[in-house]
């Protein structure tokens, strides 16, 4: 059996073993404990995802097993049921007072029960992914950084790039679930770089043809790396195609027009801006109204017609000022 743990803490033996045989005939696992020290045994041993527990038991009752539960760091996301006969006003404020998820009175229809064991579940497994998610974009921008910085100057443009394309992507009415793949695309994009040798990333000034060539592999490389990894698959894409012209002339794959990915026709205008208008040991930054206007002059043949509006829209709101203030 692989579903769910459930911890029922019950003085009642009938009741809980019936308890026990319907969970389980619906998929859960059960453990039983018959008062609140017992619970606390059990929970040292195995860690449920959910317990349910009486009031009224001998040696130690549902209130004192619940604030005992709760002092443990590893126990306090562990969802918690009292499922009582006592429907007295008294107990429900008791039970909620102490933080308890869900008070079920006996008697209880099966439904119900199993209709508050589920949302709990459902709730907590939730908080789960989004956090890892969480983690899974902070632990990404770190590693994405950590190959920007073998490029000290460009530091930042990471998040700046970021920001940039968010700003755009808003303006043109993309969907959250659109932002949140061109946010990957945008973290990752120049994942490739790795690959690239120190003494080309780090050149100041201009590059040789081979070493032109070495830094062009970049987006291919970066795609590559990743193509095993389902969730970051979305970032493909930008990661391969943020090189593209809207003209045909870009690399890897002289993709022209329309046949580029949107998102990386849209985040090419956030890069290129990013690397006009961010110092260089050689040269200083443009300020951002001429990084406007060179992007704008570009318009139809570097990049896409559609972006680029967006874009100038976005900077006369001064959206685009404000995004790279954030970002720094
Ligand atoms: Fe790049
Ligand atoms: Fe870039």
């Amino acid at each position: 059996m692989t579903g769910e743990l459930i911890l029922i803490v019950e003085d009642n033996e009938a009741l809980s073993q019936g308890l026990r045989e319907w969970l389980q005939m619906v998929g859960y696992q059960v453990e039983l404990a018959p008062n609140g020290k017992e619970g606390l045994r059990r929970l040292e041993a195995r860690m449920p995802d959910i317990i349910i527990s009486d009031i009224t038991m001998p040696v130690m009752d549902g209130f004192e097993f619940f604030e005992l539960v709760r002092t443990r760091p590893e126990w306090t996301t562990i969802p918690f049921l009292f499922l009582t006969a006592r429907a007295e006003k008294k107990d429900v404020l008791i039970g909620k007072g102490l933080g308890a998820d869900d008070y079920i009175t006996k008697p209880w229809g099966p439904e119900e029960l199993l209709t508050a064991v589920r949302v709990k579940l459902k709730r907590t497994q939730d908080i789960a992914l989004a956090q890892l998610q969480l983690a899974y974009k902070d632990s990404l921008t770190v590693l994405a950084n950590a190959i920007e910085s073998r490029d000290a100057y460009t530091r930042g443009h990471v998040e700046r790039v970021s920001a940039y394309a968010a700003v755009i992507a808003r303006e043109m009415g993309w969907t959250e679930a659109q932002l949140a793949d061109l946010e990957l695309g945008a973290i990752l994009h120049d994942i490739g770089k790795i690959a690239v040798p120190e003494h080309i990333l780090g050149k100041p000034g201009k590059l040789t043809d081979e070493e032109f060539a070495e830094m062009r592999k970049h987006p291919e490389t970066g795609a590559f790396m990743i193509r095993n990894i389902p969730y970051l698959a979305a970032a493909i894409p930008c990661i391969r195609h943020h090189h593209e012209r809207y003209d045909g002339e870009g690399y890897p794959d002289k993709l022209a027009g329309e046949a580029i990915p949107p998102a990386a026709r849209l985040l090419t205008v956030a890069d290129m801006f990013d690397a006009m208008t961010s110092d260089r040991p050689y040269r200083e930054g443009l300020p951002i109204d001429e990084g406007v206007a060179a992007i704008t002059v570009e318009s139809g043949s570097h990049f896409d017609p559609h972006v680029v509006e967006a874009f100038a829209r976005a900077c006369q709101k001064g959206l685009i000022a404000e995004a790279h203030a954030t970002a720094g």
